[in-house]
């Protein structure tokens, strides 16, 4: 390919892919009925991890998150993903769930996907709910 038709060969490819591509960039329509579903489902997963959050976790030796983070205080989801000290990395908010979860509750971690990681993290971003992004702060 030479210098020339290269850049038009570019613009003619993005070109194509804006015309052929666009519906599927356009996010699917949804109904009033569908945005209600989707916020009782989100709030239902919230309360379970409010629930889990509080003592449901049934570890071993009955340690519960609320017992050092009142109402998920000094979580900060929002500083996500961040160095962290006890991981010696880069970590997201899961990896963090678990580690108190395998050090103050002395418990096996959770798969990142597992429902009830889901749920505490739903639960932890929603007590945080409007606080500025910012990711890599301490
Ligand atoms: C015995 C006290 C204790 C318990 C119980 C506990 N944590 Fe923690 N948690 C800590 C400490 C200490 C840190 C580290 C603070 C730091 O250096 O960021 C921490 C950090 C965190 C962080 C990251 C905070 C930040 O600023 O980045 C999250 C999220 C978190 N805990 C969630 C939980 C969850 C969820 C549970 C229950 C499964 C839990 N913690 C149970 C003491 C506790």
């Amino acid at each position: 390919m030479n210098r020339i038709r290269y850049p038009l060969t570019q613009a003619a490819l993005a070109a194509l892919l804006l015309t052929t591509q666009s519906p599927v960039l356009q996010a699917d329509r949804f109904t009033e009925a569908d945005l209600e579903r989707w916020t009782q489902e989100y709030m239902a997963v919230v309360d379970k991890g409010e629930k889990l959050f509080h003592g449901g976790l049934e570890n071993e030796n009955t340690v519960s998150c609320d017992q050092c983070h009142p109402d998920a205080a000094n979580t900060h989801p929002e500083t996500y993903p961040k160095f962290q000290q006890q991981l010696g990395k880069v970590a997201v908010l899961g990896e963090m769930v678990n580690w108190c979860i395998q050090n103050p509750l002395e418990s096996d971690p959770l798969t990142l996907d597992d429902p009830r990681m889901v749920a505490l993290q739903a639960y932890i971003h929603e007590q945080r709910r409007l606080v500025p992004m910012a990711p890599g702060k301490h």
